[in-house]
């Protein structure tokens, strides 16, 4: 978010406008709180995980964004237009505010990656490295002690699509999803015909809306018939700094947002399309659900990779 934040100020900089930021989200929307931003204040922060403009998790406050007032609001404060980052909420909040008649430009900014309309939400391939580093780490114990199995729990809220993406980027031996509810004695039949034929460890990624991950222990523990041990990433996920591909990203999608508005857009969220920088109309993400990729879910969870030699 910060190497967002970074590349609205200095792209409108550039542009002739200036920037103020938001405190607090929408809290400050409402509430009238907000800082002046330059070149000068946004410096070194790219690299820093988070928001210098903190966030809020309230969700009465989108019932509470009075169309009126905010107009007043803009006016006061000295604002001609809106720059939204965030997550579903947000960027439904976003839309309300825009169909009122305010301009504003979405920016999808959350590790869930579960926003329609666009490949690529910010923040999602730094909390995928997360979990690989965490896999790392699990897999030098995993290999001395032999004979576990190992639940990693990553956050993605009511999605599953950090558990896949990261599932397969770490070759787990399954992965559960909340979307999708798995056949439990056929996968842990899998697993257990696999370590009973000599597989040392076995990974198994969990969706926090697929767990919480420690309710699945026992089940696991009595179909498998081995230990069972829970690693819950959390919070760690989201913070640190973030990787090449999610500045490179922040950047590009702040940039575009700031052109957008110039140009004269009022209702868009930036976008990623087939590896194209684009946009999409605010009303994709508000009214459609991204699908989950189905097919990678299926590929780690009938162990075809395994057959594959991969
Ligand atoms: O939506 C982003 C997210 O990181 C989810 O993956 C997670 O469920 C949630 O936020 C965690 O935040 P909170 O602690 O506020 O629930």
């Amino acid at each position: 978010m910060n190497a967002c934040i970074a590349a609205v100020v200095r792209r409108s900089e550039v542009r002739g406008l200036k920037s103020v930021g938001i405190l607090r989200g929408f809290e400050g929307l409402v509430g009238g709180s907000a800082m002046q931003l330059d070149a000068h204040s946004v410096s070194g922060i790219a690299g820093r995980g988070g928001t210098i403009l903190e966030t809020s998790r309230d969700g009465s406050l989108k019932a509470r964004l009075e169309v009126g007032a905010l107009g007043r609001m803009f006016a006061a404060v000295g604002i001609d237009a809106l720059i939204v980052l965030g997550g579903g909420g947000s960027i439904s909040a976003a839309r309300g505010i825009s169909d009122a008649g305010l301009p504003v430009i979405a920016v999808p900014c959350t590790i869930d990656n579960d926003i329609a309309g666009t490949d690529y939400t910010i923040g999602f391939d730094s909390a995928c490295n997360r979990v690989i580093a965490a896999a790392n780490d699990i897999a030098d114990t995993a290999e001395s002690l032999g004979g576990r199995i190992f639940l990693i729990e990553t956050l993605g809220g009511e999605s599953g699509h950090i558990a896949i993406s990261s599932a397969y980027a770490i070759g787990a031996d399954a992965v559960l999803v909340p979307e999708i509810k798995p056949d439990l004695p056929v996968l842990c039949g899998r697993l257990k015909a696999e370590m009973d034929a000599g597989k040392t460890y076995v990974v198994i990624v969990v969706a926090e809306g697929a767990g919480p991950a420690p309710n699945l222990i026992e089940p696991i523990a009595e179909l498998v018939g081995r230990r069972v041990r829970v690693t819950a990433l959390g919070h760690a996920q989201r913070g640190g700094p973030p990787t090449y591909w999610d500045r490179k990203m922040a950047r590009a999608f702040g940039e575009r947002a700031v052109d957008l508005l110039i140009d004269g857009e009022c209702d868009a969220m930036t976008a990623l399309a087939g590896g194209v920088l684009t946009e999409t109309p605010m009303s994709v993400p508000v009214s459609t659900k991204k699908p989950l990729d189905e097919k990678t879910y299926e590929l780690i969870n009938t162990g075809a990779k395994l057959k594959a030699g991969g």
